[in-house]
């Protein structure tokens, strides 16, 4: 029996008092042809939609889309199939539907228009129909700005399966972290405080950073984001390979004695070894409560997020200081993408409840570099 190939609407535009209909269906061979209807001859007024005070202004001659003998109403490949579309000036055209299957193409066509922000929202829309409002909000932001910053918490490494520290399964439900993040635990009850970090430094191990690290480094190759200032010590920006990251609380993955500040390695400290040269006890280059940010990354931070036009935050319950107060420190635009959002993060101008990880493949389905 042959299987029966339906035509089904591809993409969908109106225009004042008309539309135009691109069509596809797959052939025997599973291959997809193309046609358009163009359902009413119609012209393009002044669109009405465009309050005065706009970003751009349409052009104000009335543009006629009269059925000139076009050279073709049919297509056998995508790329003869745009160019049909691409007559057509879609930036005064209404998306009425887009067809999953063509949501990306469609959106490569799209991508290469300057539309107005309340225009591009309505393909991303009927593009993408799960985009939320935030989503769309942090998307337009991220492609008009010119100084990024990104700063993270440990919720950016749940999903690679790291603990944060104060969601009910982080690690401060079971351990006060007074008892083993402070100098006072290194030096009054060091096997507590090994006991710790040697736990978190197994941890790591088989842990890879997830796709929401591959985007923010991949932004950063595409000069879409400048800086990560990051809480987390498991260094896996790095390992992402985004290369403009400042450690405001130091690194797991470094060694040094307490006592002389001498350097030691991963097996010395896993090994409870003395330092090499005073016999002191050695400690992972983390900063503990009580002590001192690291001046340069704290400094190179600051900078960055007082030139930042947008601040995107990821991850953090913004709990502890100096860094809970970074986000207040920009004059740009601030997002806050966690997986709680409480009224604390009133400051915000756009706020995202969900995963870093989603989120962040949830705009860069959006972004054409
Ligand atoms: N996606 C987004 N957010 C998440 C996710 C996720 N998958 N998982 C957890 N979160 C959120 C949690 O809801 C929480 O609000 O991430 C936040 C993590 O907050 P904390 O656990 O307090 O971690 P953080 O803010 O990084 O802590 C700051 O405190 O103990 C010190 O030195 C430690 O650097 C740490 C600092």
């Amino acid at each position: 029996m042959m299987k029966e190939f339906q035509w089904k609407t591809i993409l969908k535009l109106s225009g004042e008092g008309g539309s135009i209909t691109f069509l596809g269906k797959k052939n025997e061979r599973e291959h997809w042809i193309y046609k358009r209807n163009i359902n009413e001859i119609f012209s393009l007024e002044e669109m009405d939609d465009h309050p005065p005070n706009v970003e751009y202004q349409p052009s104000k001659t009335i543009k006629k889309l009269k059925p000139t003998v076009r050279k073709s109403n049919e297509a056998t490949h995508w790329d003869s199939a745009r160019k049909m579309i691409e007559e057509y000036p879609l930036e005064y055209l209404k998306p009425v539907h887009v067809h999953p299957e063509f949501a990306e193409k469609v959106w490569d066509i799209i991508s290469t228009k300057k539309l107005p922000k309340h225009r591009l929202k309505l393909w991303v829309k009927a593009c993408f129909p799960t985009t939320t409002n935030e989503i769309f909000e942090l998307f337009y932001a991220l492609t008009k700005s010119k100084h990024t910053v990104v700063l993270t918490g440990a919720g950016m490494s749940v999903e690679s399966g790291i603990p944060d520290f104060r969601s009910p399964s982080g690690w401060w439900k079971n351990i006060d972290p007074l008892t083993v993040a402070t100098v006072e635990a290194l030096e009054e009850n060091y096997d507590l405080f090994y006991e710790f970090y040697s736990v978190r430094i197994n941890t790591l191990k088989g842990c890879e950073p997830h796709e929401g690290y591959r985007i923010l480094a991949k932004w950063e190759r595409s000069d879409l984001i400048h800086e990560v200032a990051t809480q987390n010590v498991d260094g896996f920006h790095f390992k992402a390979l985004s290369n403009h990251v400042d450690e405001l609380h130091g690194s797991i993955l470094t060694y040094r004695c307490h006592q002389c500040e001498n350097e030691a390695s991963r097996d010395q400290f896993l090994n409870k070894e003395s330092c090499n040269f005073c016999n002191g006890k050695l400690r992972p280059n983390v900063v503990l409560f009580g002590e001192a940010l690291l001046e340069k990354a704290w400094n190179n931070a600051l900078n960055h997020i007082q030139q930042a036009d947008l601040v995107i935050v990821i991850g953090t319950s913004l709990q502890v200081y100096p860094v809970s107060q970074l986000p207040k420190m920009t004059n740009g635009k601030t997002v806050y993408i966690n997986k709680e959002v409480s009224e604390f993060q009133s400051l915000f101008d756009v706020k995202i409840e969900g995963s870093a990880r989603d989120t962040l493949i949830a705009v860069d389905q959006l972004i054409r570099s």
